[in-house]
């Protein structure tokens, strides 16, 4: 079987093909690309010699390249993660997440839907698109609100969460509009192996590292329902194989926590593995900024219905999860030395 992923050289999309070879090795895997800033060759580099795993650079809105590709390859699962990811981003450059996130995934569609509709009627049957956005689509929550369902209104805040809900509409349409098997998964914020330094966790732990300035936005105690990037991926694959078309899934770890509190644990963590000199913790690192605008409270995960239907839970804890990522940012110090060129996020700092 052939599945063709976009944007698969980020932080989920490289998981999730990394995951994917090594459940289903015969299928051959098919990577979209655009390589942004956030897409990076490195990030699979140990499959990129594998006989049925292939990279083709481009952009999900270039639909002579997407038609051709379709043809030539045949797949029977597309998933899509390419977008352009992050909120702070999203702030200072809104245009590129209306031109990628809702053009590119509009685009995409319509060339997905035309190979669709010249399929065999068992291919059809087979065939699912599944589109990967996010819990952000949902708004913020207060503290004593019960966490999102998939039958929440969207309510998103920033422009990074509007192009993803409009990409979502837009995946929803083509469902009902056109029967195109689509499945849509929101997730909550993952942290792993790969994630860019530029987002909270990857950073926090680059920077007390590197004896740098920990900044935490306003006063940290918005929340996060933090999920470890495999358990999202694991849930993707279930998704894939056992997700009803028109459907949309929740996929969520219960781990909720306060921004402070994961700076806290990851500073402990190094405390006791990499000791500072004279007794100093890497806590004295934390320091308080000016908040992001428009910064959501709270996000939350009601996961039973993936739960219930088709039988997935995430498997790992926050604490586990830390140290499987920490660990893995200590002992893959090439990649950090590649990624953290960028000064993107001292540059935000001058504009909040
Ligand atoms: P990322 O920024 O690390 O990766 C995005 C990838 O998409 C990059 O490789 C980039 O080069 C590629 N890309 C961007 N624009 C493209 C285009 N026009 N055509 C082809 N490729 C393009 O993002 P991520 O954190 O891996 O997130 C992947 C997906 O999952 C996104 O859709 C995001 O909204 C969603 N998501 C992320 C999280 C999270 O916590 N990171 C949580 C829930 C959902
Ligand atoms: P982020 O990783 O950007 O994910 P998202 O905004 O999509 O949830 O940020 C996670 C949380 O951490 C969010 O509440 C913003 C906060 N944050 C900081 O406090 N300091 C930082 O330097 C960054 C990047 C994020």
């Amino acid at each position: 079987m052939n599945i063709f992923v976009t944007g698969g050289c980020g932080f989920i999309g490289s998981n999730f093909i990394r995951y994917w070879n090594s459940m289903f090795k015969e299928d051959k895997i098919i990577n979209l690309d655009k390589l942004t800033y956030a897409g990076k060759l490195s990030n699979l580099s140990d499959i990129e010699s594998n006989k049925n795993y292939e990279f083709i650079k481009g952009d999900i809105s270039n639909s002579k390249l997407i038609e051709n590709l379709l043809k030539k390859y045949n797949p029977t699962f597309i998933v899509n993660f390419a977008a352009e990811s992050h909120v702070d981003r999203s702030i200072i450059y809104p245009e590129k997440f209306i031109t990628t996130n809702i053009l590119g995934t509009f685009k995409l569609l319509t060339n997905v839907n035309n190979y669709f509709s010249n399929l065999s009627k068992k291919k059809q049957d087979d065939f699912r698109f599944l589109h990967i956005s996010t819990d952000e689509v949902y708004g913020s929550l207060k503290k004593e609100d019960a966490p999102f369902k998939e039958t929440n209104k969207y309510f998103p805040n920033s422009p990074y969460s509007a192009s993803k809900a409009g990409s979502d509409h837009i995946v929803r349409s083509f469902n009902k509009t056109y029967t195109l098997p689509t499945l849509i998964s929101n997730c909550s914020n993952n942290y792993g192996p790969y994630q860019s330094i530029e987002k909270f966790i990857p950073l926090t732990i680059y920077n007390a590292l590197n004896n740098k300035k920990i900044p935490i936005y306003g006063d940290g105690m918005q929340i996060r329902d933090w999920i470890y990037v495999k358990d999202h991926c694991e849930a993707l694959k279930t998704i894939l194989l056992k997700g009803k078309p028109g459907e949309v899934y929740n996929i969520g770890s219960s781990n909720e926590e306060k921004n402070i509190n994961i700076a806290e644990k990851i500073c402990n963590f190094l405390d006791f593995s990499i000791p500072l000199k004279r007794n100093k913790s890497y806590s004295e690192f934390i320091k308080f900024v000016k908040d992001r605008p428009g910064h959501d409270f709270r996000y939350a995960i009601d996961s039973n219905k993936i739960k219930k239907s088709l039988g997935w839970e995430a498997k790992t804890s926050i604490s586990d999860g830390l140290e499987l990522t920490i660990k893995w940012y200590l002992n893959n110090k090439e990649w950090v030395k590649e990624s953290s060129g960028k000064s993107f996020i001292e540059w935000i700092e001058v504009q909040y």
